[in-house]
């Protein structure tokens, strides 16, 4: 069984992606509704709130967990795989981020390369981020492209309120707007046309076709979902262990840390036909 875990809502349009891509491997998604949004949130709060839920989904038979969530991978990932995982006493366990997967979809690059070796060195391309303050702040897909591609220019954009609103439900027109926003201010500091576009937060799938609208038409936008998916198939080609017989094809459980009831209305925006969040012990 593979956990998913994320902050709230957003982390469902990586799930949904996962599901039906994998229909034979059993999923379980957590979301952590009674801590979010963990966009404006200290590092040390996003460490510890992500820790707790792998373990949560440890403890319910998860061997290996997703962090469906920019901010949780930016700003936890690379801590919990290094510091803390070794001695947790979960053996065979693993936690993996959504990071990774994009920056090597952008740089067309094996996270396991770096410049030195690679020819993609010479990518003189434009990257445009958008994200939550945290993801941007911690400078993760800067490093990361850079490493692999160092003559990439990364421009980097936080959307500190649009998770939220999605979230909230707000109207498209507000969010058309938002988006607009943001985008018109990358594209002020870019001097050029991007070439390509990471939407990096879970939630921002939702208004894909408002950043389609609004960036150049010759901006290469990366689908986190599908990138995901595509990542999953390959690790899981190089790591059969984790999974992976068929078990059930009972709906994939959804749980959540929060009160299920409050957040009904919300989950429909992001998977109308889902089952209700249930509550996690
Ligand atoms: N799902 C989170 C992400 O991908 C954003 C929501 C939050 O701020 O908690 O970055």
């Amino acid at each position: 069984m593979i956990g998913l875990f994320d902050s709230g809502h957003g982390g469902l349009t990586v799930f949904r992606a996962l599901v039906r891509r994998f229909p034979h491997i059993r999923f379980v998604y957590l979301g952590d509704h009674a801590n979010a949004p963990y966009g404006n949130r200290t590092s040390q709060e996003i460490v510890d709130f992500t820790r707790a839920g792998v373990e949560r989904l440890y403890s319910h038979g998860c061997r290996l967990v997703i962090l469906a969530c920019n901010t949780a991978t930016a700003i936890a990932c690379r801590t919990l795989q290094q510091d803390w995982l070794p001695s947790s006493g979960h053996e065979g366990c693993n936690v993996l981020g959504v990071v990774a997967p994009m920056v090597e979809a952008a740089t067309q690059t094996p996270w396991a390369m770096t410049a030195p070796q690679y020819p993609q060195k010479y990518n003189t391309d434009t990257i445009a981020i958008f994200g939550t303050r945290r993801t941007i702040s911690s400078n993760v897909y800067a490093e990361e492209i850079s490493k692999r591609c160092p003559k990439v220019k990364v421009v980097q954009q936080p959307c500190p309120e649009l998770a939220g609103a999605i979230e909230a439900g707000r109207p498209e027109s507000d969010l058309d707007a938002m988006v607009g926003d943001y985008v018109n201010e990358l594209l002020d500091r870019t001097g050029g046309v991007p070439h390509q576009a990471i939407l990096g937060c879970t939630h921002y799938p939702l208004v894909e076709h408002l950043f389609v609208q609004r960036l150049p038409a010759s901006t290469r936008l990366l689908s986190q979902p599908e990138v995901v998916a595509d990542s999953f198939e390959d690790y899981l080609a190089r790591h059969p262990g984790y999974g992976l017989k068929l078990e059930t094809d009972r709906i994939p459980a959804l749980l959540t840390t929060g009160d299920p009831g409050e957040i009904a209305s919300s989950l429909k925006l992001f998977w109308p036909e889902a089952q209700p969040f249930e509550p996690v012990e």
